[in-house]
């Protein structure tokens, strides 16, 4: 894809699931990855496990720390002279009744899931604005826009999302930072079992609501992210792009052979 060889890339939540089908991706675009995450023990095994396609680096890191998140943006940005795209994916789902679910949960979900969004796409776009441009990704949800139960925070941060992209790339288009959203649907990773194990989600009752019948594959997640961070997109900014099997669009639930 154009544009992103050699590209400095940061990557949250880069140590599993989705992050780490984007960190393989860019890899193969022949970019450097950063990915920043929390578990060490599972950085330290996709470095490993990656480090044969290219050059990656884990930068171990709890996003709900602002000081922290400065931090490492300057290393990133020290480190190899420039960020040249920055991909806010780490997220987590707690699931709950609105009238109950604790405000304790309610606002670790909001610091993890919406503000360090912010703090990293801004810390970011400091030094994108001085390098002259940059591309900026970060990961909503079909819940954004398509709201179920026993997720009220989740939803909203989602949501909150698809706000960030929009607003902030009103504010910097004028820099050439380009900021953009991809919102996936289902797809098989360890924040999608939780669901699952605790009785939230019923994959056969989730695909009535998927046009496409099935669940998604995280690669396929990582081609749009791929696809917006590249030149390849130069003209798109503050788009959300529902990669979804076509869920955001679905009127009723319909089982497959009706
Ligand atoms: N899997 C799906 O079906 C699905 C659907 C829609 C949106 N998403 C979104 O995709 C993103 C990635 O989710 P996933 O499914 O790959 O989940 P995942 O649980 O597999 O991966 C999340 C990653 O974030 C890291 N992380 C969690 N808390 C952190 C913290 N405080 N600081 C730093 N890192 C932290 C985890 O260690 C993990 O590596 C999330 O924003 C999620 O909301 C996922």
């Amino acid at each position: 894809m154009k544009g992103l060889k050699d590209k400095i890339v940061l990557v949250t939540g880069g140590a599993k699931g989705l992050g780490k089908a984007m960190a393989t991706r860019f890899l193969q675009e022949g970019a450097t990855v950063v990915i920043a995450d929390v578990d060490a023990e599972a950085s330290a095994a996709t470095v490993e496990e990656l480090g044969t396609l290219g050059p990656i680096e884990a930068y171990q890191i709890d996003l709900r720390d602002a000081d922290a998140i400065e931090a490492m943006v300057d290393y990133v940005a020290e480190k190899y002279g420039r960020i040249d795209i920055a991909v806010n994916n780490a997220g987590v789902q707690i699931h709950g009744w609105a009238t109950e679910f604790p405000l304790e949960k309610f606002d670790m979900m909001l610091s993890l899931n919406l503000r360090a969004y912010y703090l990293v796409a801004r810390a970011a776009a400091r030094y994108m604005k001085k390098q002259g441009g940059g591309s900026i990704v970060c990961i909503s949800s079909g819940n954004s826009q398509r709201y179920t139960t026993r997720r009220s925070p989740y939803n909203i941060t989602k949501a909150g999302i698809n706000g960030l992209v929009g607003t902030l790339a009103v504010e910097w288009g004028r820099f050439n930072i380009r900021i953009n959203g991809v919102a996936p649907g289902f797809v098989d990773t360890e924040l999608f079992r939780v669901g699952v194990k605790n009785g939230i989600i019923d994959v056969d009752n989730n695909m009535l609501v998927v046009p496409m019948k099935r669940m998604l594959e995280a690669e396929e997640i990582a081609n749009g992210v791929a696809f917006l961070a590249s030149e390849e997109a130069s003209g798109v900014t503050g788009q959300v792009l529902f990669i979804d099997g076509g869920w955001s669009r679905a009127g009723l639930p319909e089982k497959k052979d009706m």
